[in-house]
């Protein structure tokens, strides 16, 4: 076999002068990592995994999938209940969803505590935070696709915000949904987006993020404005080379997260929810997790200054390396910086929440509340029965 493989390698490199190439990589796999490396530095690659299972169970679904208001439902019916495994294909893509934007945002957060968006790599941390507005495009354009009650009000909801941007608003919602209403035209748009345009900016921005990350190597703790230490001094401080010290820890997470997905998927498999009629609006719909807190804001301040402020946000994610110019990396010596993130995370993390409670009926500790469309609570009745 090895005389095979030695075999075939000489002909490719006659043709093609692959050594130099292949000498290149090796060396760069060998690259010693810094010290405090650990295991929080394997979001990164689970994540690269979880998004290579997500378009292949994506391109599984596609055989059976069909685009129009009036089949789509159908389709899903027949994939959840007659394909062999039709419904654990679903799942695995509905869970995968989930976590690839929890694991993109842990390892957002990872990646700002440990200052890695530093010079010199603001590039990495730009095609990062790109990523992440694709990855919301992906939930976004996703969730209309079983065209259910759920999909389709939930979609209504959140394009109808899109009328109240300044000037463009009622351009924009057209342009969004192709027509007046959310219907057959939308479908096929955001159909599309999710499963061509999409993914072709994925598969370019994960090349560039992935080159960028193994190009200029996981950045050392030290202050971005000193040399970066070269691999022996690394190696003195008790760093290990990418290969294979990092390389099998980062496939152990990879086996841990395709792990914890085929669980999730196979305890919790994806329902299949009434078909979508534009005449009857249920209750309480709302948006996916991730959207909580923009959906949940536009409700305190009025929609028009509302719908600006996550475009804004991310704006500012986006630029964050050109902002934040000092050269400390150590969170230690950031604490201005870690306030400031503490601070967004809990905004977030409470507009998350009231967005979740929000017009429901909930029993927390015998007490029987009634959250308003703010998420306040309100005594609903006495004491529930035991
Ligand atoms: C599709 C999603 C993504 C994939 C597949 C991905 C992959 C990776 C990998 C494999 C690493 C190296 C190991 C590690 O630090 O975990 C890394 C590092 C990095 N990522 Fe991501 N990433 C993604 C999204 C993001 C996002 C959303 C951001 C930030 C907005 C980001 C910013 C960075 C930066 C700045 C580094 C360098 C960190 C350092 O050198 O200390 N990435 N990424």
């Amino acid at each position: 076999m090895k005389g095979v493989q030695r075999a075939l390698w000489q002909w490719l490199d006659q043709r093609l002068h692959l050594e130099p190439l292949a000498e290149a990589l090796w060396q760069n796999l060998r690259k010693v990592v810094p010290p405090h490396v650990n295991w929080l530095f394997t979001l990164g690659a689970t994540l690269a995994a979880l998004l290579a299972a997500q378009v292949g169970t994506g391109v599984l679904l596609m055989a059976y999938y069909k685009p129009s208001a009036a089949q789509a439902h159908h389709s899903i019916e027949h994939l959840s209940y007659e394909v062999p495994l039709g419904w654990f294909i679903r799942s695995l893509h509905a869970w995968g969803s989930h976590l690839i934007v929890g694991l993109a945002l842990l390892h957002l957060i990872h990646v700002y505590v440990y200052g890695g968006y530093k010079k010199p790599r603001e590039l990495t941390w730009v095609s990062g935070v790109l990523l992440l507005a694709l990855l919301l495009g992906f939930g976004l354009s996703g969730y209309l696709l079983p065209w259910d009650q759920v999909a389709y009000w939930a979609t209504v909801v959140v394009t109808q915000s899109a009328d109240s941007v300044p000037l463009a608003g009622p351009w924009l919602r057209r342009f969004l949904i192709g027509a007046d209403e959310v219907s057959d035209p939308t479908l096929g748009r955001f159909f599309v987006v999710h499963v061509i345009l999409l993914p072709l900016g994925l598969l370019g921005l994960m090349g560039l993020h992935l080159l960028l990350v193994r190009w200029l190597g996981i950045s050392p703790l030290g202050r971005a404005d000193e040399p970066a230490p070269d691999s022996e001094a690394l190696r003195q401080r008790g760093g290990h080379p990418f290969v294979p010290y990092h390389l099998l820890k980062d496939l152990a997470a990879v086996w841990v997260g395709l792990g914890v997905l085929c669980t999730l998927a196979l305890l919790w498999p994806s329902p299949v929810g009434e078909p979508a009629d534009p005449l009857v609006t249920p209750l309480g719909i709302k948006p996916d997790w991730y959207f909580l807190p923009p959906y949940q804001l536009l409700k305190y301040v009025p929609e028009a200054v509302g719908v600006l402020i996550p475009p804004l946000f991310f704006l500012l994610l986006l630029l964050l390396p050109f902002l934040d110019r000092s050269p400390e990396r150590h969170p230690r010596g950031r604490s201005r910086a870690m306030a400031a993130g503490v601070l967004v995370a809990a905004c977030l993390l409470l507009l998350g929440v009231l967005g979740h409670l929000s017009e429901t009926t909930r029993t927390i500790l015998g007490i029987t509340y009634h959250f308003d469309i703010l998420g306040w609570p309100s005594h609903a009745g006495g004491k529930a029965a035991p």
